[in-house]
């Protein structure tokens, strides 16, 4: 089954922006590492970014249908800044439950402004992985296929 590999605002930027913050791999680094790990795991893997908050939504509608269908295992999803304002993503990944979304942050959120403490995608997500730097993404990913894997769907 497929996994989704979904990343919102800003994220194209990565290996130039705030290297101190997000490293210096770069967005296509990242989703090739994300592809040969699902494929090493058998798991064949899409990766999606965008800047457009409808466009993530519109992708994780699309997903909700195929993990209908049963050709999906689920979403590793970071959403970048969108994950502290946007109720909007909230309702879309509970809109298509039970579909499988893992929220990862590069950095540790926590650690940093206090705007960033609150996520609307958290009490959605089926689990967490923040401040592992660009390999947040592998272990979602690890962590996506332990718990979900073994499922039928
Ligand atoms: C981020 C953390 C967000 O607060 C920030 O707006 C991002 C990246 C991360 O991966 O650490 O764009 O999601």
């Amino acid at each position: 089954r497929k996994i989704l590999v979904l990343n919102g605002p800003n994220l194209n930027l990565l290996g130039t922006r705030e290297p101190g913050q997000y490293g210096h791999s770069t967005l296509a680094d990242v989703e090739a590492a994300c592809t040969a790990h699902g494929q090493r795991l058998g798991h064949e893997v899409e990766c999606f970014q965008s800047n457009w908050e409808g466009a993530l939504i519109d992708k994780i509608h699309e997903y909700g249908r195929l993990f209908r269908e049963g050709k999906v295992l689920g979403v590793v999803f970071n959403p970048g800044a969108l994950t502290h304002t946007s109720i909007a993503l909230h309702d879309a990944i509970k809109g298509v439950e039970p579909l499988p979304v893992i929220e990862c942050h590069i950095s540790n959120v926590h650690a940093r402004e206090a705007f960033r403490h609150h996520s609307w995608v958290s009490p959605v997500a089926g689990g967490i992985v923040v401040g592992f730097g660009t390999d947040g993404y592998l272990l979602a990913i690890d962590g996506l296929v332990r718990k979900y894997g073994a499922t039928a769907r």
